[in-house]
């Protein structure tokens, strides 16, 4: 088969060398699993991370990728039909507790070989039927990012209808995730952003308002204007998280599920106590919540929101896209 592989960590203006499409051997379903046939698949920050080797276990050549839809080529022996139409869960070894993932978790596309190739071979208890309202490559951009807002507005903030939500850096994956099944709930969502296009786009899909956060003191204008914030979903950390403590009103919740910009400094812990906030940590997402957003995507007939989309052998291309945070949304790879 053909597959873009990882010959090399380095500098992102390397990596037209260091990611090659080239042949790469088949692989062979063990007892378990099933042989799927990539349609499309699709890039997450972690992907960006890793071509740079700053990401925990790195090893190469590797194929990375941890989303995709397709069709099953091999059912060998389990409930799938060949030729069903399929999305992964890309959670390995989550474990039994819904709490928090075990020590053997990981995630498809490191260590293991990912979906950046025209086949892979997973154990089929990760594998579901692709809802019928999507397209392949709409499908392909659910997995990672979708099932981390998923357990972020759903099973850690506890998101309602008539909640009002703050979403951080909506152009991101999980952030547009967040926006558009925190809608599909029946929040009212606010957003920021560093891009002026993507605040309004992301009206355009539902959002009540946003600012950008690169103006100086966004949070205190923000605030004038919208008191009422209740729940937070972050993914920036850094500065973006501070200001976020300050943002969200008494009694409310913050749920953050990354740092693209680090630690926070002047973490100031005494709004935390004395606005008697709530400040969750979440992940990915269990076995279990990677079935209910599949039922929730389902039942509220959900659409991704689609940047660009990349042929695989240009696939350099689509890391340096979502390196340079010019999309709004998730960038796809059709295999
Ligand atoms: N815990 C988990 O399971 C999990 C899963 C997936 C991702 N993550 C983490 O979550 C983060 C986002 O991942 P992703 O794949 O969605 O990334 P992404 O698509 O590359 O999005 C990154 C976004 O960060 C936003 N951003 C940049 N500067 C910001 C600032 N000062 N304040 C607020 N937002 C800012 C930008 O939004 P604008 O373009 O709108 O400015 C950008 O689009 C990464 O740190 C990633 O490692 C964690």
């Amino acid at each position: 088969m053909k597959a873009l592989v990882l010959e090399k960590t380095g500098d992102i203006k390397d990596l037209k060398e260091n990611l090659v499409f080239r042949d790469f051997d088949t692989p062979v379903p063990k007892e378990g699993e099933v042989l799927i046939k990539v349609q499309y698949a699709a890039l997450n920050h972690r992907d960006v991370w890793i071509t740079k080797g700053l990401y925990s276990g790195v090893r190469t050549p590797i194929i990375l990728g941890s989303d995709c839809a397709g069709t099953i080529a091999d059912s060998n022996g389990s409930s799938f039909k060949n030729g069903d139409a399929v999305i992964v869960n890309p959670t390995i070894n989550w474990g039994v507790n819904q709490s928090h993932q075990n020590k053997n978790f990981s995630i498809l596309g490191l260590p293991e070989n990912g979906t950046l190739a025209e086949y892979i071979c997973i154990p089929s208890k990760y594998v579901y039927l692709k809802p019928e309202h999507l397209s392949f490559k709409e499908a392909s951009a659910f997995p990672l990012a979708g099932l981390t807002a998923y357990r972020a507005c759903f099973v850690r903030g506890k998101i309602t209808a008539g909640d009002n939500v703050l979403i951080t850096g909506v152009g991101g994956g999980v952030a547009t995730f967040a926006m558009v099944y925190c809608i599909a709930a029946g929040a009212n969502v606010f957003v920021t952003s560093g891009d002026e296009d993507k605040l309004e786009q992301a009206i355009t899909f539902g959002a009540v308002g946003g600012i950008n956060h690169r103006i100086e003191n966004w949070e205190k204008r923000f605030k004038e204007i919208h008191p009422k914030i209740n729940k937070i979903i972050d993914g920036a950390g850094g500065g973006t998280f501070a200001k976020c403590l300050d943002i969200c009103s008494e009694g409310g919740t913050l749920i953050n599920y990354g740092a693209t910009l680090g630690a926070v400094k002047n973490f100031e812990m005494r709004r935390v106590f004395w606005k008697q906030l709530n400040i969750y940590g979440s992940t990915m997402g269990s076995d279990e919540d990677f079935a209910n957003m599949i039922e929730f995507i389902d039942a509220k007939k959900v659409k991704p929101v689609l940047d660009s989309e990349y042929e695989i052998q240009n696939g350099a291309e689509a890391f340096v896209r979502l390196e340079s945070s010019k999309q709004m949304g998730k960038i796809i790879v059709r295999v």
